[in-house]
């Protein structure tokens, strides 16, 4: 495995890869959720290539961006045990040359949800992963459906922007009492954690409920945010039913698949989880 901590260094040994080429964007703080996008592409792709970078311009003012969990040496253990060819592990002044003012915003898609409850999150997400599909020039690129909002967000940008990127949603990965993965859980203390669990039982109740054939929005977001609602250290942010390709929230019966979606304050730790409620089970 080769470590590119320069552009010029990474274009150069990227030159030398064989296709196709998989592409798994993180900040790092690899866990198990971030291994199971490595292992699917390198299931999928002839070399694959992972890049570290907790990028400053996704980050709100009063957010976690110098606090954000680093773990260099475990992360590079982590690239090379799943197989991981190159890691481009960039300086900020480099992917943000002094003076730099272009951005990608992708519009609507953007603004509802985590983007209203973040101004601005995910234009930073966009424009940096634009930067990183411009520099990796991957056939294919990795996304967790954990972040189900940045997963549409990416589609649209390379649907819209025409490039040439396949982009691949894998599923969210969940440790053993149903918490989904997130380097964010590291600021949790055991109450909280236990606390948190809330999150995917209410989805899960939810599930079954649609399941059941219950087709109301407001019955259907009802069991995610009493559950949530019923843990003292629970602070939620939003608890959302909207429609799966536009985000429209849901009113009445829903009629097409549905994103189901939580944001929870514990503590420290701002917690996100989801499920999609497909009308056709696939
Ligand atoms: P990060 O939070 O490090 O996540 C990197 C990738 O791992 C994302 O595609 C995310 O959805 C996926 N992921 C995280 N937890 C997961 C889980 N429990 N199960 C499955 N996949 C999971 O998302 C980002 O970084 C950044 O916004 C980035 C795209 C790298 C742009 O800066």
């Amino acid at each position: 495995m080769e470590i590119a901590r320069s552009v010029s260094e990474f274009r150069a040994l990227r030159a030398r890869l064989n296709g196709p080429v998989g592409l798994v964007p993180t900040m790092g703080a690899l866990h198990e959720g971030h291994r199971s996008l490595m292992r699917r592409a390198r299931a999928e792709c002839r070399s694959v290539v992972a890049s570290i970078f907790v990028n400053p311009t996704q980050f709100g003012p009063s957010e976690d961006y110098t606090q954000y969990p680093r773990s260099e040496e475990a992360d590079l253990a982590a690239c090379q045990e799943e197989g991981v060819a190159l890691v481009l592990m960039p300086p900020v002044e480099e992917v943000y040359p002094e003076g730099a003012s272009t951005t990608v915003s992708v519009g609507d898609l953007a603004t509802v949800l985590e983007g209203a409850s973040r101004p601005g999150h995910f234009d930073g997400v966009a424009t940096v992963v634009a930067k990183l599909f411009h520099i990796a020039q991957p056939d294919r690129a990795y996304f967790g459906q954990k972040d189900a909002q940045q997963l549409m967000v990416i589609r649209r940008m390379v649907r819209d922007l025409l490039m040439p990127v396949e982009v691949v949603g894998c599923p969210i990965v969940r440790d053993e009492g149903g918490l989904a993965l997130s380097s964010r859980n590291a600021y949790l203390t055991d109450e909280e954690r236990s606390q948190a669990l809330a999150i995917s039982r209410g989805l899960r109740n939810a599930e079954q409920a649609w399941r059941d054939g219950l087709r109301d929005a407001e019955r259907l977001r009802a069991p995610v945010h009493d559950e949530v609602a019923r843990q003292p250290l629970a602070r939620i942010d939003y608890v959302s039913l909207a429609d799966a390709e536009t985000l429209a929230e849901c009113e009445g019966r829903v009629q097409r698949d549905a994103l189901l979606s939580v944001a929870v304050h514990f503590g420290r730790a701002r917690l996100i989880d989801n499920t999609i409620l497909k009308v056709q089970s696939s």
